[in-house]
Formats: C-alpha cells, sequence, structure tokens
C-alpha cells in the first residue's frame, strides 16, 4: 500500500552559496531518501526552500554595502540553480520572503497567541548602544556557559550544539562593534518548553529510543535531562516577518520560529500548484514526517519546533530527524567565511556532467555517525577505483559484447547453470538489501551494497569469460550475456536514488523506454527476466570517466590559496608601541656573530639551543626557532644578536642574548643578516 511521505531538508541560510558539506549532511541524504521512497510507489512531498531571514543575513548585508533583500535575491537564484543542476529533486523550493511563507508563519504565531501559548515578558536584554540595537543571536558573541567555546552565539553554540538564550553568555561581545553590551528592557514573547517537557519526553526518550539515530537522541536526552526553559520567539529587528500582535511593533518573528514554519508554506505553495490537498502532509497521522538536518539543527528540529506543532495542536509530529554529523574538508572544519569549502557551483563548472561522482564519493564517505574527512584524493579514488573501475567497467563490458556478439540484440539463454541461477536470486535479493539500509537511514551502507551488485556482475563475467567462450560455446555465451544484461538492467533501477544522472544514461542505453512498462524497484525481485529476449539494447557510452591527478592537484591548488589568503587578512597587525627616544635604541648592543653549534632542547618543540661566536666571547643563545629550521642547516650561519640583553634562564639553560629574526615575503621566518642575504629555512634566497 502506498504511504505518504512529507520529506523535509534543513532550509538553507540565504547568506552563501551550497557547499560539500550542505550536500553531505542534508541534501544529498534527503534526495536519495525521497528518490527511493517515489521508487518504491510511495506518495512523496520532498520540500525545501531559502532561510532568509535571520542575522547572518543581515550582517553580510551591512558588510556589502547593500539592502538584506539583495542578498537574499542573489542567493536564492544561485543556491535554486544549483541544486537543480546537481539532481536535487525537490518539489518545491520555496523561500522565506514568499508572501504565503509570511502568512503562513503569521497566522501560526497568532494562533499560539490566542491559545495563550506564549508568555509575554518584559526581561533585561543585551544591548549596543552605540550601534543601538538589541543583540540577540549571531549578533552577539561569548563564551559557552556549557562548554566554554570562545565563540557561541546568543542563540546557540556551533561547538557542543547548545541552545542558549544571549544573556546566558559569559563576556558577551556585540558582533556589530566589539562593544560590551548593557542590558537594556525589552518586551517580547516567550515559548514556555518547560511546559512542554512531558510530552517531550515520553514522545522521544520513550517513544523513539530505539528507531532515532543515537547522535541525535543522545543530544535531546541530554538537553531535556538539563531541564528546558522558556525561549524568546521574537526579536527587536527590522529583517524579518512583523510581529504580528499588539505591541509587536517594530519587532519581528525569531527565525528559528519562522524558517521551520517554511516547510509547511512550501508545502503550501506546492499543493496550490499541483491541486493537492497540502493538510494531507501536515495533518493526516498516517502521513509520515522525515526532517533531514545537520547536527547543529537537531535541538530545533527535535525540541523547538515538535513543541510549536504540539501547542498549535493540529498537525503531526516528525516521525523521523535523521541529522548528521559534520563533514570536514581536507583536515579542517568546512567554513563560509574562510573559504574552505568545495562550492557547488563551482563544482559543477569544474567537473561538468559529474554530479553523480560527487554524490557518491559524499555518500560513500557521509558523516553519519561521526564527523568525516572529505579529501580530494578520496574523491578521485571513488571515481576512479569504483565508478570506473567498477560500476563503469562492467556496464561497458556487458553493452560492448552485446553489441559485438549480437549487434545489441539480447540473446536467448540456454538453461540456467547453477552459476547462474545463484547469481540472478543474488541480484533478486538485492532491492531489499539496499531498501533495509536505506529505510534505516543508513546511506553509506546501502551506496556500498549497489556498488556490491555491480561487484557481483564483474565476478560473474571474471568467472565465466563469454569473450572465450564465443569461440567455443555459442549457446553457453548466450546464456551468460543473458544473465549479465539482467544484471545490468537492475542496475540501472536500483543506482537511480543515489545516482539519477548514472540511471537515465544506463537505462538510455539499455532502451529501457522501449520495454512494456517502466521497471520498478519490486520488480528487480519479482520477476525473473527484466530485459528480455530479443529486446534491442543501443550503442554504449561511458558511464564514467578516469579523474586525472592535474585536476584533482588543481582542487589542491585552489584550496592552497584560500589558506594562504586567509593567513594574509587574519595577520593582525600590532599596534605600535609608546615612543622612544634615540638614548633608548642606542643602548641596544647588536653584534654580527656566527652560530658554531645547535642543539635541540629536549622536550620542546620550538627551542633551540645555540653556541654563538660574537665577537666578543662565545656564548649559550636559546632561540625559539626550532620550527622554522634544523640544528645542522644553521650552523656557520653568520646572524645579528642583541649581545646586552640580561641573561635569562629557558629550562634551565642560561639564554646570555638574542638572535634578532625577521619574516620574508612568503611569511617564513629568516635571519636578520648583516648583508643582503636572507637565509629562510636552510635555502638561499637572497
Ligand atoms: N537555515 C538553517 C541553517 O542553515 C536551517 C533552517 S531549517 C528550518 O542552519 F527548519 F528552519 F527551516
Ligand atoms: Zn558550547
Amino acid at each position: 500500500m502506498s504511504k505518504r511521505y512529507t520529506i523535509t531538508a534543513a532550509l538553507p541560510y540565504t547568506n552563501g552559496p551550497i557547499h560539500i558539506g550542505h550536500l553531505a549532511g542534508v541534501y544529498v541524504p534527503a534526495d536519495i531518501y525521497a528518490r527511493y521512497q517515489r521508487l518504491i510507489g510511495n506518495d512523496v512531498a520532498f520540500i525545501c526552500g531559502s532561510d532568509e531571514h535571520g542575522v547572518p543575513i543581515t550582517i553580510k548585508a551591512k558588510k556589502e554595502g547593500v539592502s538584506p533583500q539583495d542578498i537574499v535575491d542573489k542567493y536564492h537564484e544561485i543556491i535554486k540553480t544549483s541544486f537543480e543542476d546537481f539532481g536535487i529533486s525537490f518539489d518545491n523550493y520555496s523561500r522565506t520572503s514568499a508572501k504565503i511563507h509570511h502568512d503562513t508563519a503569521s497566522d501560526f504565531f497568532k494562533t499560539l497567541y490566542d491559545k495563550n501559548e506564549f508568555v509575554e515578558e518584559i526581561s533585561e536584554q543585551l544591548y549596543d548602544a552605540e550601534a543601538k540595537q538589541f543583540l540577540a543571536d549571531r549578533f552577539v558573541v561569548g563564551t559557552c556557559p556549557k562548554c566554554g567555546n570562545e565563540e557561541a552565539y546568543g542563540d546557540q553554540c556551533e561547538n557542543c550544539g547548545t541552545s542558549l538564550n544571549a544573556t546566558d553568555l559569559i563576556n558577551p561581545k556585540s558582533a556589530i562593534t566589539g562593544n560590551v553590551p548593557t542590558l537594556k528592557e525589552t518586551k517580547h514573547w516567550f515559548l514556555p518548553l518547560n511546559k512542554h517537557e512531558l510530552f517531550l519526553k515520553e514522545w522521544i526518550l520513550d517513544g523513539h529510543k530505539k528507531d532515532w539515530k543515537p547522535n541525535v537522541y543522545g543530544q535531546v536526552k541530554s538537553w531535556i535531562d538539563d531541564g528546558l526553559r522558556p525561549r524568546a520567539v521574537t526579536r527587536d529587528l527590522d529583517w524579518g516577518i512583523p510581529v504580528p500582535v499588539k505591541g509587536g511593533e517594530g519587532k519581528v518573528l525569531y527565525v528559528w520560529f519562522d524558517a521551520p514554519i517554511g516547510y509547511i508554506s512550501a508545502t503550501k505553495e506546492w499543493a496550490e500548484r499541483e491541486g493537492k490537498t497540502w493538510e494531507d502532509y501536515w495533518k493526516d497521522e498516517d502521513t509520515k514526517l522525515v526532517h533531514f538536518i545537520g547536527k547543529d539543527n537537531i535541538v530545533f528540529h527535535c525540541i523547538i519546533f515538535p513543541a510549536m506543532l504540539k501547542a498549535e495542536g493540529t498537525y503531526i509530529l516528525p516521525d523521523n530527524v535523521p541529522a548528521n554529523e559534520f563533514l570536514n574538508l581536507e583536515g579542517n572544519k568546512l567554513s563560509t567565511s574562510k573559504n574552505w569549502a568545495v562550492w557547488l557551483p563551482e563544482y559543477l563548472k569544474d567537473f561538468p556532467n559529474q554530479q553523480d561522482v560527487l554524490r557518491y564519493a559524499l555518500t560513500a564517505n557521509a558523516p553519519e555517525t561521526k564527523d568525516n574527512d572529505f579529501t580530494w584524493n578520496d574523491f578521485q579514488a571513488r571515481n576512479n577505483n569504483e565508478l570506473v573501475a567498477i560500476f563503469g567497467n562492467f556496464i561497458n563490458r556487458v553493452v560492448v559484447l552485446t553489441n559485438k556478439y549480437y549487434n545489441g540484440t539480447i540473446p536467448q539463454p540456454a538453461v540456467y547453470k547453477e552459476i547462474d541461477e545463484e547469481t540472478m536470486a543474488t541480484v533478486k535479493a538485492y532491492p531489499a538489501v539496499i531498501s533495509s539500509s536505506i529505510e534505516r537511514y543508513r546511506f553509506r551502507e546501502a551506496s556500498q551494497e549497489l556498488m556490491n551488485l555491480a561487484r557481483l556482475g564483474n565476478k560473474y563475467l571474471a568467472d565465466e569469460e563469454p569473450w572465450k567462450s564465443i569461440k567455443t560455446d555459442e549457446a553457453r555465451t548466450k546464456t551468460v550475456m543473458f544473465v549479465a544484461l539482467q544484471i545490468a538492467s537492475a542496475l540501472s533501477v536500483l543506482c537511480e536514488p543515489f545516482l539519477p544522472f548514472t540511471s537515465i544514461k544506463l537505462k538510455n542505453i539499455l532502451n529501457h523506454s522501449t520495454l512494456d512498462s517502466d521497471l520498478t524497484w519490486k520488480e528487480i525481485s519479482t520477476k525473473d527476466v527484466l530485459l528480455p529476449s530479443n529486446h534491442q539494447i543501443g550503442k554504449g557510452e561511458l558511464l564514467f570517466s578516469k579523474i586525472e591527478d592535474s585536476e584533482i592537484q588543481k582542487q589542491l591548488d585552489k584550496l592552497e590559496a584560500s589558506k594562504k589568503a586567509n593567513e594574509v587578512a587574519n595577520k593582525k597587525t600590532e599596534p605600535q608601541k609608546k615612543e622612544i627616544v634615540y638614548d633608548d635604541f642606542s643602548k641596544l648592543d647588536m653584534r654580527v656573530g656566527t652560530i658554531i653549534e645547535a642543539t635541540k632542547m629536549p622536550k620542546t618543540k620550538k627551542l633551540l639551543v645555540l653556541k654563538v661566536d660574537t665577537g666578543i666571547d662565545i656564548r649559550t643563545i636559546v632561540s625559539g626557532i626550532a620550527e622554522s629550521f634544523k640544528p645542522e642547516e644553521i650552523i656557520g650561519k653568520r646572524v645579528t644578536v642583541l649581545v646586552n640583553l640580561a641573561p635569562r634562564k629557558l629550562r634551565e639553560v642560561e639564554s646570555q642574548g638574542m638572535i634578532l629574526m625577521t619574516e620574508d615575503e612568503a611569511g617564513n621566518l629568516v635571519f636578520v643578516k648583516p648583508d643582503n642575504e636572507i637565509i629562510s629555512n636552510g635555502l638561499k634566497i637572497s
């Protein structure tokens, strides 16, 4: 029986393009799930849209000297187009600036207000007197009271995931001016989460212990165990949805109040367009609601939004919230502001028609149970060693041989041998195997099972060697090619959720469109024959092509360039020290010396113990340059030494002076040399 699914993917903030972290965490798994549910015949609404309110957008607009609307208009287009080009099959991609959303969110707020579900309270909130602005959410940064992260925001600590009130922060600072905020009274509406604690406990802690992912369940449990507190759902800002009740003038809804309602408004918009009833997807107990999100969104989707839905009273609650952990890039945290990312629009430009390669690499290495690292080398290996060498190679052999031996017509098999029976039975088991993984939200496992089916095909061909039997046993060859073609056909259907572009290509090659009816997921396990004898297939076309080292190097160079650019941008220039007079300067006694011995100071990373001939004497100087120079490289080097610096003990060794250092253009530490020759890391640069 067909089931109804409302599948949502976190609405991306519209302040920058999509990167691989978003894709791996949210959009690729959500798309696999949605495509799979459609493929097995379920009724799916796959919903997303741009999250256009909130402080990050205002900050970005300020920085660029444009209006927030300009920012969201620009990125909404970029994001929407790149999702389409990447094959993310949303039924609707809406935006929270749409009128239907403003109306829906406004009405939702009014309903809760009328039902007395809010607590109205005047309280002291953080205020930046210079910017004349209340500091909530990302307008304020401070130390997380829970984990000590010094860069926690006013509504959430991204390090430990805890949701915060701005006044919880230790040592808060305005993100606008850097000032220490003052307190100022203002009125807001609070959602009393404490009132919903019991319901949340029963619904999640008792009801979903088994089926929710341990990382999600664990986070939720720890918050509930800590005790829930009322949460302000309005803000003193001018960018957002106006608070629609008396006394709300000049205030807007908190972005995390309006954004999840965006799932509902986007469903409405879609239903209107398609002639469907939106309530079926949000108010019918038989509908399964699934939220795909990244781990920083857990509290909002598992506690706050459900509390809102419950308080409203007429909505269903999520059946599951399969949040992923984070993806890193080449060992470092992805960062929009540091440009440490692989941006989707750039990927699509650099790797045209290779959407499936990235989809596969991200799925095979998805951060499902722990943070994972994306590396370009892994990406290349997934393509070259799996997609090309296993999947592509199998299909290519089948198609080429069928064309060569039979002009592309599927041959008549003779009686099956045991190996043929076995192989076909294994193929038939695959839909259930892959389904089981997908339905438990284990997409990496599912993708590996798919690859195993291609492996099975390769092994079958390698064992049965039709290219040999063609010379001796025509009937056997026909059987083997027939079986191999069935595997190819099964692959074309089962790969669709993971590799949608490949699926289309492969179905074209196999001419699926001329079959009596489209093959379904289920038929792979019920039908004995997927592609019948005499069916005509097309000419081959390579499904995947090898990615060369040079292409990978280009991407690595790009990352290196942004690392360098960051280092330059982040270099803090120390303010100038207090003025001195010439007499102060003339007290410094600087001599040219020669390093005659150098050894590493035991148990330290940075220190070298040097013996330096200063011309006056030979003395010991401890210098913090061990990370830039090897001892043996610097023996014999002529250096500038401050000789009359008072001796100082460093790790039991008395240092009798200081070696003067400077930096070359590339930022490497170099000796201040008496002549123009600069020595850097042992290399002569001059
Ligand atoms: N924009 C948020 C983020 O990128 C996600 C919003 S999800 C929704 O973290 F539920 F609010 F829509
Ligand atoms: Zn924290």
